[in-house]
């Protein structure tokens, strides 16, 4: 039996150069056991996805975690991929050694829903690809906002500008009927969304003081964010980037960094010829009256101290 501190968690990615990064940060926390990781469409194929899972998790010193392959597709639209963000092999084109095992016989939303059965209200989950994988999760087992007891997603954009299209974020527009099973569910729900995530960024003189962390952890980290910074620097006008996936992934582990939040039900646009993917927060004063249980969406983090456990982690 884990001691209590032991943080159980399950991550659904699609690495993904900051899924990468999202699970170095889990990886160099003893305190932190991952379970599982599922792989996802989105910043490649799934099968890419989760080949790259496995030889991070080989490079980030936790070679047993087992990785399920998971959707190859949304529910219901065609997949969109993003090889421009994240390279053709969807680490910035910095190779790794192949992997040296297999994925598991499972698919990610069965590992998820046995791992969610066997530590009834103690396994944490981070998503920070499309939510395609839990919501198949959801058909499998109903009870999966009960038995899991806190949900981390990296998706939306609440309150600020989109970064797929002028309302959407990737990893809900990517397929928004599974995201909106998902914020309809009734999980512990934590948003990570652009709101945040565009705010905390891995800042031109952090990523120099990355390249002078000695190892192979730090130095192919550093790689595959110079390939990030190069496609961000389009966007900031300077060399930069956002920390999307380890950002949520420090809100799972490091919950007090969370220094600002707002709760409100989110529901998913899913007709909008303009807004389809658009996260949608009902803010107004009805206590009670809404059906939806609410999303706490994050609003302001202590982003150097972040920064500094971003960097600790790849020491
Ligand atoms: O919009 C950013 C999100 O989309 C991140 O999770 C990134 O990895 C991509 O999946
Ligand atoms: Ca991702």
């Amino acid at each position: 039996m884990a001691d209590r501190k032991t943080t159980r968690v399950f991550v659904d990615c699609d690495p993904g150069i900051d899924d990468a990064v999202a699970l170095a940060y889990l990886a160099a926390r003893p305190e932190v056991e991952i379970l599982g990781v599922g792989a996802v469409f989105g910043n490649n194929t799934v099968t890419v996805t989760a080949r790259n899972a496995l030889r991070l998790l080989a490079l980030y010193g936790r070679p047993d975690v087992p990785v399920a392959v998971g959707a190859g597709r949304p529910l219901v639209q065609e997949p969109r991929l993003a090889e421009h963000v994240h390279g053709d092999n969807g680490l910035g084109d910095v190779e790794l050694p192949e992997p040296e095992r297999e994925p598991v016989a499972e698919s990610a939303a069965e590992l998820l829903v046995r791992l969610a059965r066997e530590n009834p209200g103690e396994l944490d989950v981070l998503a920070v690809g499309p939510l395609t994988n839990l919501a198949i999760a959801i058909g499998l087992e109903p009870r999966l906002p009960e038995l899991v007891r806190r949900l981390v997603v990296m998706g939306g954009a609440v309150e600020v500008p989109g970064n797929v299209g002028s309302h959407a974020e990737a990893n809900i527009v990517n397929d928004p009927e599974a995201a909106e099973v998902v914020f309809a569910a009734g999980f512990d729900l934590d948003l990570v969304a652009l709101d945040i995530t565009m705010k905390t960024v891995a800042t031109s003189d952090w990523l120099d003081r990355l390249k002078e962390v000695p190892g192979e952890r730090a130095e192919r980290t550093s790689a595959f964010l110079d390939f990030y910074a190069d496609f961000y620097k389009g966007i900031f006008g300077v060399r930069q980037c956002a920390m999307h996936d380890p950002l949520a992934a420090a809100v799972l582990a490091d919950p007090h960094l969370v220094t600002e939040a707002f709760e409100a039900p989110i529901r998913v646009e899913l007709t909008g010829s303009l807004t389809r993917g658009m996260t949608v927060a009902d803010r107004r004063p009805r206590p009670g009256r809404d059906e939806r249980r609410v999303t706490r969406v994050i609003t302001s983090v202590s982003g150097d101290e972040f920064l500094d456990r971003m960097l600790d982690s790849l020491r």
